[in-house]
């Protein structure tokens, strides 16, 4: 990739997309469950650029959503209706409605209030709402607390007990279908245990629903596969899929997923020029036009995103990468080895396909960054960069109220 002709052309900080890596990572997980009907619904937040949901709808995705924007932009970049899912803890009941009169494949749900606002919606509407019921495994993750989600101690789904109360209410229910089981451990997973305990304790309850005779037909085990950002030992998606399969002999389920950084996260790069040079006592920093309202994962997380210099030899000495945010959590990096640099040397951030632009702001009223796409060896602009207008829409025409 052409790096610095890219910076030329649209300027930066700028994010860029590999979509042939896309397709590649796609086609990986679908091969992976390939024994079985699946459905691998991308998890729109990890990155929902309209043209990379377009990308993905091509290649035969449909979309996890967690709330109204998210499914207008799955519908509105040709994602199937029937392939749309909506998740998360807190749907309000304008959002609620909208799912249930596009008709959606089916919401999770997280809670019996939940459920029974669900309900109580589908029956103003006079229709049936497909559910799928989110269980918490209470099966750890094992990796950074703010992204573990499957652990009692969470906000996120229901114990088996009460999800197994809720789908015979669903059953018993003239507005209600359950359809699906669905449970998401957490995020960033490199260990493939947690998937399988995560499932065996579903698939249990799965087949106590059958004894009931309580057809579920989708299998959704989440998303959270994890990618290399530095030196992680990664899941192939082949041994993710078996983990899941062992425990579902004899089962006639769809298995959906909803990975969103597994598919994206090393599509993307994120480019950033160098402004200053600075020592303040023995500590180097090197000042770059990104900041943390552009990439926020170091200063949320403290999370690693490798950082390649362009152009210009290894080696050198410690620095911080910092931005022109007014906060001291704006950093891209902390001591990392980095040549002597300049104004206008460029410097590329890694693995920063997923969310990364998804989680950026206007904060210090820095307008959000353009985005390009890379397929078949030619680029395209895919979100032009944002202007000082843009900045001041919604607030410009009530300056003369006063
Ligand atoms: N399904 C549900 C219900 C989720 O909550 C999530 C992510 C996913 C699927 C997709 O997970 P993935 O395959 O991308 O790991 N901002 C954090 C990550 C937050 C993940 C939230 N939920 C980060 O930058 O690491």
């Amino acid at each position: 990739m052409d790096f610095t002709k890219l910076s030329h052309k649209y300027q930066t900080p700028l994010y860029v997309y590999d979509f042939d890596y896309i397709r590649e990572q796609f086609s990986c997980v679908k091969e992976a469950f390939r024994a079985r009907k699946s459905l691998v619904c991308y998890a729109v937040k990890a990155n929902s650029n309209l043209s990379v949901l377009k990308h993905l709808a091509a290649l035969g995705a449909g979309c996890d959503c967690v709330s109204v924007g998210e499914i207008k932009r799955a519908l509105f970049a040709g994602v199937a209706k029937y392939k749309i899912i909506f998740s998360g803890v807190g749907k309000n009941d304008s959002e609620i409605e909208f799912a249930l009169k596009e008709d959606i494949l089916m919401l999770n749900v997280e809670s019996e209030a939940e459920l029974k606002r669900v309900e109580k919606i589908a029956q103003i509407l006079k229709t049936i709402a497909r559910i799928s019921i989110r269980v918490n495994p209470n099966v750890d993750a094992k990796t950074h607390p703010y992204i573990s989600t499957g652990l009692k101690k969470n906000k996120f789904g229901v114990d088996i007990d009460t999800a197994k109360k809720l789908y015979i209410y669903c059953k018993n229910s003239p507005f209600l279908e359950p359809v699906g089981i669905h449970c998401h451990i957490g995020s960033q997973i490199l260990d493939v245990a947690p998937y399988s305990e995560a499932t065996a304790v579903t698939a249990e309850l799965l087949r106590s629903l059958k004894a009931l005779e309580i057809d579920i037909k989708f299998f959704d085990v989440g998303g959270g596969l994890g990618i290399r950002y530095k030196d992680e030992v990664t899941i192939e998606p082949y041994n993710f899929a078996q983990a899941v399969l062992a425990n579902l002999a004899g089962m006639d389920v769809t298995i959906v997923c909803e990975l969103g950084r597994f598919l994206v996260g090393n599509s993307g790069y994120l480019l950033t020029k160098v402004l200053y040079e600075k020592q303040n006592g023995a500590k180097r920093f090197v000042i770059v036009d990104a900041a943390m309202n552009d990439l926020i994962r170091p200063s949320l997380y403290n999370a690693y995103h490798e950082i390649e210099v362009v152009d210009k030899n290894g080696g050198g000495t410690l620095a911080d990468v910092v931005g022109p945010v007014c906060e001291s959590g704006d950093f891209l990096a902390k001591e990392v080895m980095l040549p002597p640099l300049e104004n206008g040397d460029l410097l590329v951030v890694k693995s920063a396909g997923a969310y990364c632009f998804s989680m950026s702001s206007n904060y210090n009223s820095r307008p959000r960054v353009a985005e390009v796409a890379i397929e078949d060896g030619k680029e395209r602009l895919i979100r032009r960069r944002e202007k000082f207008e843009d900045l001041i829409e919604l607030e410009r025409e009530y300056l003369g109220e006063q």
